[in-house]
């Protein structure tokens, strides 16, 4: 799964002969990708000084803590790879999760050159993406107000919804949506609970979240349901 993001990923850089919007995600299922991209074939492949990384949430704690997403991403591949210009994390140093929020919605503003979102000119090429256990994307959890967000494109999560029970501030819907491809990476039979409820189409945050261009969701064998498992050939 990890291989087939990768290719997804390099694909999306392989399109644009410009600057390169890509936006992280949290969590552990990111996390064997994040290692190919540091290693060939891939880190050769990158154009390292054109891409800027952006992520989707982040937990609401000091840059340090091994719970901060960007921090992962740093220490598995950006920090062997990217420029430091080019990695742009959400600040948790700010007073709180809102004052962080506004001061990343700044900056993906400026870096886009416009404060409002246009379906012409998608402010990221890639949006990477996990479905947390409550349907959850980045940070944004079933039934809380921050999943109805159309205004804003960066909102603060004051409580979770599921560990680690820190707050967080999320990128909202409509920024998520703006890109030319939204990849999940759903693996693991951990994830065949919420995926039976996911592809029968419950409304959660995890079947809320789609791109303006391509939505692309990569399943492995364990985190299916058991009615597609059984429908597998011999
Ligand atoms: C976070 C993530 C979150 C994550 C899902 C899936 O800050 O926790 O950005 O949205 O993607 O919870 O997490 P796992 O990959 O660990 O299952």
């Amino acid at each position: 799964m990890a291989e087939a993001a990768a290719e997804r990923l390099m694909a999306r850089v392989d399109a644009n002969p410009g600057r390169v919007a890509i936006c992280l995600t949290g969590g552990s299922s990111p996390k064997q990708l994040y290692h190919l991209l540091a290693r060939e074939p891939c880190r050769t492949r990158i154009p390292w000084e054109r891409v800027h990384w952006f992520i989707g949430d982040e937990r609401f704690v000091g840059a340090t803590d091994p719970l901060n997403n960007m921090t992962m991403a740093r220490s598995a591949f950006l920090d062997a790879c990217a420029p430091a210009a080019n990695i742009h994390p959400i600040p948790t140093d700010t007073a709180n999760p809102d004052a962080s929020a506004a001061r990343y919605a700044r900056e993906l503003q400026s870096f886009h050159g416009a404060d409002h979102l246009d379906n012409a000119r998608p402010l990221f090429d890639m949006v990477l993406m996990g479905a947390g256990p409550d349907g959850h994307v980045a940070s944004l959890f079933p039934g809380y107000p921050a999943v109805e967000e159309t205004a804003r494109w960066v909102v603060g999560v004051p409580k979770a919804n599921v560990e680690p029970f820190v707050p967080r501030v999320s990128l909202t819907l409509p920024a998520l949506a703006s890109c030319r491809e939204m990849l999940f990476e759903i693996g693991g039979a951990g994830k065949r609970a919420i995926l039976t409820r996911l592809l029968a189409g419950e409304k959660l945050p995890a079947n809320r979240a789609r791109s303006i261009g391509e939505t692309i969701w990569l399943v492995d064998t364990a985190a299916l349901p058991e009615d597609f498992r059984a429908r597998e050939p011999e």
